[in-house]
């Protein structure tokens, strides 16, 4: 190992850009922090889920109606924890939890941020070594500092979010965030536990080659999807095409492939699940910020993912993102 190489770490590169706002208070750094501390947690337990007993089910259904794998519960229990130790985030909720959690301690009811996350993405991947995830979404209380989080706090439209994030738990371990100022990546060092800036200032390219949709479902879809879709497949002088279509099942590992490398990631709503089957405020909003903040786009297929108004925390949402200019191409169709 080379210990002359110049690194960053993810603290250090928070600390950096605080400096650039005076009246900061630096709770956002610490919040961003403790994910990261989190993350390198469920790491922990992810990269031996195969050697330990903690794959398959913890034999309880979430509030999807769907089966919670242990991981899940153990990744669910560190955000919060960890989150509700540090003194950054005054609340939080959760895809495997059924209402918002306030921390109505007198620490956490001074912290500025609402934090919303899906523990673990991807989770039915567990189990056969396929790249998983955590995605996360920092809000600024809309309530006053010093009183304990309602429930307004968390249905915020995507727009007022003051971050967002990943976590990809793959052939290396990467956290991606998003700030209004940019977007940035930091891979584990598992060597030295830090989180080193790899992918500085990311931008999405405005056009790739590659979809991402679910295409066992393609009959359910409706007519705008099913031939947007079929216009991915032939070869056509304008678009580009025939696109390569790449669909791992964990969202994280797709968005962030095709963030990379540019593409389209689709979820959309099905005959019997109008609404797909995305949760908004832990899946799309997240993925829409990130997204537009490098440059790409994000819809519902009627409107901006960001400018939806949440009414439930568990609602479902359609979702479409990814290269500008594919999103504009999708649009023609929907
Ligand atoms: P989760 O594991 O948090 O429930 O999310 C899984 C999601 C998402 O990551 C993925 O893109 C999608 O479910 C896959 O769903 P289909 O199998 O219906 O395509
Ligand atoms: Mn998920
Ligand atoms: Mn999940």
């Amino acid at each position: 190992m080379n210990f002359n190489r110049q690194i960053q770490t993810l603290d250090e590169f928070t600390i950096q850009q605080l400096r650039d706002f005076p009246e900061a208070t630096g709770e956002l750094s610490h919040l961003l922090r403790n994910i990261g501390l989190a993350a390198k947690r469920v790491n922990v337990e992810v990269n031996k889920a195969g050697l330990v007993d903690i794959l398959g089910d913890a034999g309880t259904i979430n509030v999807q109606g769907e089966e919670v794998k242990k991981l899940d519960v153990f990744a669910n229990d560190q955000f919060t924890r960890v989150l509700h130790h540090g003194i950054a985030c005054a609340g939080i909720a959760s895809e495997e939890l059924d209402d918002f959690v306030a921390f109505d301690d007198a620490k956490s009811i001074n912290s500025k941020y609402v934090c919303l996350f899906d523990p673990l993405d991807g989770s039915a991947n567990i189990d056969v070594n396929v790249s998983i995830g955590t995605i996360f979404s920092v809000y600024r209380r809309v309530t006053p500092v010093g009183t304990v989080v309602t429930r307004e706090d968390f249905l915020q439209p995507g727009n007022q979010q003051v971050a967002a994030g990943y976590v990809v738990y793959g052939s290396s371990t990467m956290m991606v965030y998003a700030t209004r100022r940019g977007v940035n990546g930091f891979t584990l060092d598992p060597s030295i536990g830090e989180w080193t800036l790899s992918h500085p200032d990311i931008t999405c390219p405005d056009k790739g080659r590659i979809y991402s949709v679910n295409h066992g479902n393609f009959f359910k879809y409706d007519e705008g999807v099913r031939n947007y879709i079929t216009a991915c497949q032939q070869k056509d002088k304008t678009n580009g095409g025939p696109y390569t279509q790449r669909y791992i099942g964990s969202m994280v590992s797709d968005v962030h492939r095709n963030l990379i490398k540019g593409g389209i990631f689709m979820y959309p709503g099905t005959t019997g699940k109008p609404n797909g089957k995305l949760r908004l405020l832990y899946e799309c909003n997240p993925f829409a910020f990130i997204v537009t903040k490098a440059g790409g786009r994000a819809t519902n297929g009627t409107i901006p993912t960001l400018d939806v108004i949440p009414t439930e925390l568990h609602q479902r949402s359609p979702f479409f993102v990814g290269s500008s200019r594919m999103m504009d191409e999708l649009e023609t169709y929907l």
